[in-house]
């Protein structure tokens, strides 16, 4: 029987940085060694690899044909359950639904938020920064377009000046944070506090029973949040990538 390719094309991404990238999941360490074999037999240029953080051989595994790490990836996750009033946040209107006038003023927001963000784009020396970060605005944007979903948006002032995007589709039970930001200007002002409530609020009252979300280990802003709203770590994730040149410095970018 002919196992299922582990790896598949990323067309965002290929397009985003003009070269050949396929993303994967490696679950155990025979996957991991498989991954390696199609990585080679694929002619991608980027392979972007993910795996558990436990138990480390799986890692190991992806190291030894030349991966190199770029993130790691906490998850948290917590029961939502109905309120009988919405929080203040979303009662007051300091935090309301998109609405399309937002995307301009978000996507600038976007910009400045993820701008040298220390996520696996940003950490790999030869995709260009600029670019990255333009991947988490495009990203944005799409989110804003996603029938199964709901947009929220912190205001200061009236003006727009932060998101959440909430994805509800995905399963029964679940919900998830998929993309937040909020401007630089605007930070440290409790607006992403405001955005989980009212997430976990809106997540409740589309019937879902669990919120969950995911951060760079190194991203303390936002876990401090969610642990006072009474979410908890439930997962991690390495983020890897290889080079099928090998090569991993600047003078070698796409
Ligand atoms: C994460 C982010 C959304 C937080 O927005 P915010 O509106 O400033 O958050 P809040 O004001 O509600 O509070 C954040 C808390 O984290 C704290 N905090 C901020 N930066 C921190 C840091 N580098 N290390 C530790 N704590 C930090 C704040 O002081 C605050 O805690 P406090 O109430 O004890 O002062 C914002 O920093 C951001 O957009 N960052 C870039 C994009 C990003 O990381 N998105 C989230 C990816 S999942």
């Amino acid at each position: 029987m002919t196992e299922a390719a582990l790896l598949s094309p990323s067309s965002l991404d290929s397009k985003r940085f003009g070269v050949r990238v396929l993303r994967g999941l490696a679950s155990t360490v025979p996957d991991a060694t498989r991954m390696g074999r199609e990585a080679v037999a694929s002619g991608a240029d980027l392979v972007i690899a993910r795996c558990p953080t436990t138990p480390p051989p799986v890692a190991q595994a992806l190291e030894a044909w030349g991966c190199f790490l770029c993130d790691t990836l906490v998850y948290f996750a917590g029961a939502v359950s109905p309120a009988a009033a919405p929080p203040d946040a979303l009662a007051s209107g300091r935090v309301r639904r998109l609405v399309e006038a937002d995307v301009a003023p978000l996507s600038l927001v976007a910009e400045q938020a993820f701008s040298g963000f220390a996520g696996h784009y940003h950490a790999d020396a030869r995709l260009d920064g600029a670019r990255a970060t333009a991947g988490y605005v495009e990203w944005f944007q799409n989110q804003c377009r996603q029938a199964d979903g709901v947009v929220l948006v912190s205001t200061t002032g009236g003006e727009p000046t932060g998101f959440l995007t909430l994805k509800l589709g995905a399963s029964a039970d679940d919900a998830e944070i998929v993309l937040n930001a909020v401007s630089p200007k605007a930070q440290g002002q409790g607006s992403y506090d405001a955005l989980v409530k009212a997430a976990k609020h809106v997540a409740a009252q589309q019937g879902k029973t669990r919120l969950k979300v995911s951060t760079q280990l190194h991203n303390l802003a936002p876990q401090k949040v969610w642990a006072r709203n009474g979410l908890e770590p439930s997962d991690s994730f390495y983020t890897f990538h290889w080079w099928a040149d090998g090569a991993r410095d600047r003078s070698a970018k796409p």
